[in-house]
């Protein structure tokens, strides 16, 4: 049996000196492990008689109870004391540049947009923006869309409740930000339009909530020569094909007259298609001259000033220019698509750059 008074103090001394938790865990093994020196002499307590092992066994538990309450302060006092170091040691410095790992990229509707801008912007069109609920009058009436038109039709647009005469609609195109500008500035105007739009439909190729770009031009001598030159220059600088055909086929919309549709190029083979120049054809927008009907609506005089409009879907430019094949993943958020589809934040579109990589 050793003497506890010198253990007591030997193993105190040592649990003082532990200077990591690695040599006060080895000092816990030896004296309180189960081959340690407490223990050792709490298995001899067996052959002492009643007496002694009484008063010894008190001893020896008190004793145990002490180191181990040592040990316990020990250990904490020296995670804190490396966690404080850690603290010290490891600075964040906000001033380094992100990991690449981090770096998110751009939406395909997004750099679609950012395209389109870049086009029409260098032709010197600017960039309007129109609320997204829009009531009866802008987004219908004014456009000279009739009380009995089938876009007017509960089936296709979502409204707002309230009575039919003055229920908002959620804009079911940006049309109805040419009325807005037409309503607060003079010509020349020269605007585009990029925004949200709702309709109820849902399938591979059309979902509640998709994304068109407006065009509006009108100055007094503007004529269908300007509609199709912007056009057919649109089309080619947007798809990098330089003598893409561009077709304007005769079409009605209530706003436009006369009206048309374009089609552009493509090559048909099996179930894919390529756009350039071959034997079939791809419809991309609407467009037409402004219905003098509307410049009236708006308060423009129609025997001075004519303009011509325009309108297409994003993810439809989008679709065909990137191999898209189903709209309804553009809203997945799924990061994995977005990797593969996304686009570098320090590529910015522009016409100097070049839009096609
Ligand atoms: N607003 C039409 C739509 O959503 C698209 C459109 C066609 C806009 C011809 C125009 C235009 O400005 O001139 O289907």
């Amino acid at each position: 049996m050793e003497n506890l008074e010198s253990l007591r103090s030997e193993l105190n001394d040592a649990v003082g000196a532990a200077d990591d938790l690695a040599a006060l865990e080895d000092i816990r093994v030896s004296a309180l492990g189960k081959k340690g020196r407490i223990t050792a002499m709490m298995k001899s307590l067996g052959g002492m008689d009643p007496e002694q092992r009484k008063t010894t066994g008190q001893a020896l538990n008190v004793l145990k109870d002490e180191i181990a309450l040592a040990i316990e302060t020990r250990k904490s006092a020296l995670e804190d004391a490396e966690l404080d170091a850690r603290l010290m040691d490891e600075k964040i410095d906000v001033s380094l540049s992100i990991r690449p790992e981090s770096e998110g990229s751009i939406h395909p509707i997004s750099q679609t947009i950012d395209e389109v801008v870049a086009i029409l912007g260098g032709m010197g069109m600017t960039v309007r923006e129109g609320p997204n609920i829009e009531d009866d009058w802008h987004n219908f009436t004014a456009l000279n869309i009739p009380p009995d038109h089938p876009a007017r039709q509960e089936h296709d647009t979502f409204y707002l409740p309230g009575s039919v005469e003055e229920r908002k609609v959620l804009r079911t195109h940006t049309s109805p930000v040419q009325i807005r500008t037409m309503m607060n500035s003079e010509p020349p105007i020269r605007i585009i339009v990029p925004g949200r739009t709702y309709r109820c439909d849902y399938d591979a190729t059309h979902s509640p909530m998709f994304h068109q770009v407006e065009g509006l031009w009108i100055d007094e001598d503007t004529h269908m020569g300007h509609l199709k030159g912007c056009l057919i220059e649109f089309c080619r600088a947007f798809f990098g094909v330089e003598d893409l055909p561009v077709r304007f086929r005769p079409s009605y919309f209530p706003f436009t007259e006369p009206s048309a549709e374009v089609d552009i190029g493509c090559i048909r083979d099996g179930d894919g298609f390529r756009i350039g120049r071959g034997d079939d054809w791809m419809e991309i927008l609407g467009c037409g001259m402004v219905n003098p009907k509307v410049l009236e609506n708006c308060n423009i005089d129609s025997t001075k000033y004519q303009g011509f409009a325009f309108g297409m879907g994003i993810e439809r430019l989008a679709m065909l220019k990137y191999g898209i094949p189903d709209l309804r993943t553009f809203y997945e958020s799924d990061l994995r698509w977005l990797r593969h589809y996304g686009f570098s934040a320090l590529d910015v579109p522009s016409l100097v750059g070049g839009l096609n990589r």
